[in-house]
């Protein structure tokens, strides 16, 4: 056996283990050097263990002394008991040391461009030492990737694949690979392209989602299907958002609706209980995208804090101020809410601040109104008020003493959700409703959205989900004459904000699924260009079904708490879809181009 190898791993040895010769393998988290001992803390990802090199031991003494940090070690020792008092409470394997009597310097490393090492915990855990600048620490992420934040998040990831797999085996789903090399698939983002050296002038797109083939497998009678699927999307990044991601993709054949959401559910109970230890009833409550967008402005509401939003356009018809009147005169609303208990914490800043975040989102005005003592009102608009519509007002919104009630108005539907659902966020968080949830988790899905929506750059009907979404049996007649009205079996499934997951029943008749594609605009002939293979599937037999995806790295941005979507995922791309430590994209040799024609 190679004499460096390891007998335990550096979080594993107890007092049990006190007289045992060992051997640790790991790297150097901080040494402290005195005249005739030296202490070394080896770290690997299990923890932390104090090793000792006595001064009567010179060879291993002296070599100890020149051991810096990240360098990477083994050494062989007797676990011994700690001096009396000498007990580090704080870490697992803090009754014990490991007394050296051999050191072998595995590998050097030069001072690291950031601080690395672990910091033991009051409470038994390691933590993070404080976190340099984002970039650096990307472009050396091999060295990031030691610390135990890190190093946990990644564990729960794995966690939840197994839970995955073993719940979807044992309910006889099987999991197949789809190609990456392969057609388009609309999911509303831009493909990434790769040009075929074979035949010159062509190109596979790499998957946006699987979507098309999960359905053709569908068609094939493969009737539960999972796959957990790396998917591309070229578009706009953002916090829960990354170029390259993976979702857990999952079809069914022969269900409807309520038969996706039953195993999902108890799937997604299942990922928390056993990654987390945290218990969500089933089932989830089911909301209208319609009632969620008055109620939360969003159609992937935080559900953890209450704060609903009020329809208040009667009222603001009433009051004498311009911008209301004329946003109501255009067909807009006027919507406010309560921040319970705000009055003494929004500055008059902080009120500026919010009315131009309104603003910006497309909202004309931010009135407020602070009720104080005795019911006594004060604020920017109080001189529109008259006694009858304050006491509306504040009976509407539920108001008592210390509360602050905002209104808001905007031209039209939707920017009035967009901007009141702005300002909700806003006041959760001056209010610090998120960290009063700690530990909560919200789940709702959000059922019949609409299938489509007016695109007023290119004027025309694009699908909201994807074109493959069955429309409400009730609601086919519509495709033609008012597609506006058409609602979509289809669902999000939204934690704590995020959207977690979506899905939808397909459509599996040729017929309807050709008409949806004439409301998107695209000419039989178009349609059949792209998707002739679908549509010669769906005539071969296809079954009725149905699916959803997850989004893993937000699933796993909800286990672990992050805000921050490049901490679940081990290789990440920064904002700008660079990836700062190979220096992905890349320029290629130009030869490479000429083989594939460019
Ligand atoms: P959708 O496009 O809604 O549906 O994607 C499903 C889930 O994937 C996650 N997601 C992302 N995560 C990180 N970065 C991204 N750029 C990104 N884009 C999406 C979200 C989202 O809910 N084929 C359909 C699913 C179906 O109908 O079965 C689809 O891909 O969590």
């Amino acid at each position: 056996m190679t004499a460096w190898r390891r007998t335990h791993t550096c979080g594993e040895l107890r007092e049990s283990n006190i007289g045992q010769t060992v051997t640790l393998n790991g790297w150097v988290n901080t040494t402290r050097i005195y005249n005739d001992q030296v202490f070394i803390d080896l770290r690997d990802r299990y923890g932390l263990t104090q090793v000792v090199f006595e001064s009567d031991r010179p060879d291993t003494f002296k070599a100890a002394c020149e051991a810096r940090g990240e360098w990477v070690l083994s050494v062989t020792g007797k676990v011994r008991p700690r001096q009396p008092g000498k007990a580090n409470l704080k870490l697992a394997t803090g009754q014990i040391e490991v007394e050296a009597h051999e050191l072998r310097v595995l590998n050097r490393c030069p001072t690291p461009p950031f601080e690395v090492h672990s910091i033991p915990q009051e409470d038994g855990t390691l933590a993070d030492p404080e976190l340099a600048n984002e970039d650096l620490r990307l472009q050396y992420r091999f060295l990031d990737l030691r610390r135990p934040g890190l190093q946990r998040t990644l564990q729960v990831r794995h966690r939840m694949n197994k839970v995955i797999r073993d719940y979807l085996d044992s309910r006889r789903f099987l999991e197949l690979e789809t190609p990456l090399l392969g057609r388009s698939t609309p999911e509303g983002a831009r493909d990434y392209l790769v040009p075929s050296r074979v035949h010159l002038g062509q190109w596979y797109a790499l998957p946006q989602s699987p979507q098309l083939y999960k359905q053709l497998l569908m068609v094939s009678g493969y009737d539960r299907y999972f796959q957990i699927a790396r998917c591309l999307r070229d578009e706009d990044l953002r916090a829960d958002r990354q170029p390259e991601f993976t979702q857990l993709d999952v079809e069914m054949s022969f269900v409807e609706m309520d038969d996706v959401f039953e195993v999902m559910e108890g799937l997604v109970a299942d990922i928390f209980q056993k990654c987390v230890g945290l218990s969500i009833p089933t089932p989830f409550p089911r909301l209208k995208y319609a009632d969620v967008m008055l109620r939360y402005g969003s159609d992937k509401p935080d559900l953890r804090y209450g704060l609903e939003i009020v329809e208040l356009s009667d009222l603001g018809a009433k009051m004498d101020l311009p911008p209301f009147r004329e946003a109501l005169s255009l067909g807009g609303k006027v919507r406010g809410l309560n921040a319970k208990g705000g009055s003494a914490k929004f500055s008059r800043k902080n009120l500026d601040d919010m009315g131009e975040a309104l603003r910006r989102a497309g909202g004309r005005m931010l009135g407020y109104v602070k009720v104080e003592d005795g019911g006594k009102i004060s604020g920017s608009i109080t001189k529109a008020l008259t006694p009858e519509l304050q006491t509306e007002l504040t009976a509407r919104l539920n108001a008592a003493p210390g509360d602050l009630l905002l209104l808001g108005a905007a031209d039209t539907q939707d920017a009035v959700c967009q901007t009141l659902g702005v300002l909700r966020q806003q006041v959760a968080q001056k209010l610090e409703l998120v960290e009063k949830a700690t530990r909560k988790v919200a789940v709702a899905w959000i059922i019949d959205f609409p299938s489509f929506l007016w695109d007023d750059e290119e004027k025309r009907w694009v699908a909201n989900h994807h074109p493959f979404t069955a429309p409400l049996d009730e609601d086919l007649p519509l495709l033609e004459s008012d597609p506006g009205k058409v609602r979509a079996k289809a669902y999000d499934l939204v934690i704590n904000g995020y959207e977690a997951a979506g899905g939808s029943i397909r459509i599996h008749n040729p017929e309807v699924q050709a008409r949806l594609f004439r409301c998107l605009g695209m000419s039989d002939e178009q349609a059949r260009q792209r998707f002739g293979f679908l549509l010669d599937a769906l005539k071969y037999g296809a079954p009725p079904h149905g699916g959803i995806a997850f989004g893993l790295d937000r699933l796993t941005m909800i286990l672990t708490g992050t805000s921050n979507m490049r901490d679940v995922i081990a290789f990440p791309k920064n904002q700008k879809a660079r990836d700062l430590m190979t220096g992905a994209p890349a320029p290629v040799d130009p030869k490479q181009l000429k083989e594939v024609g460019l």
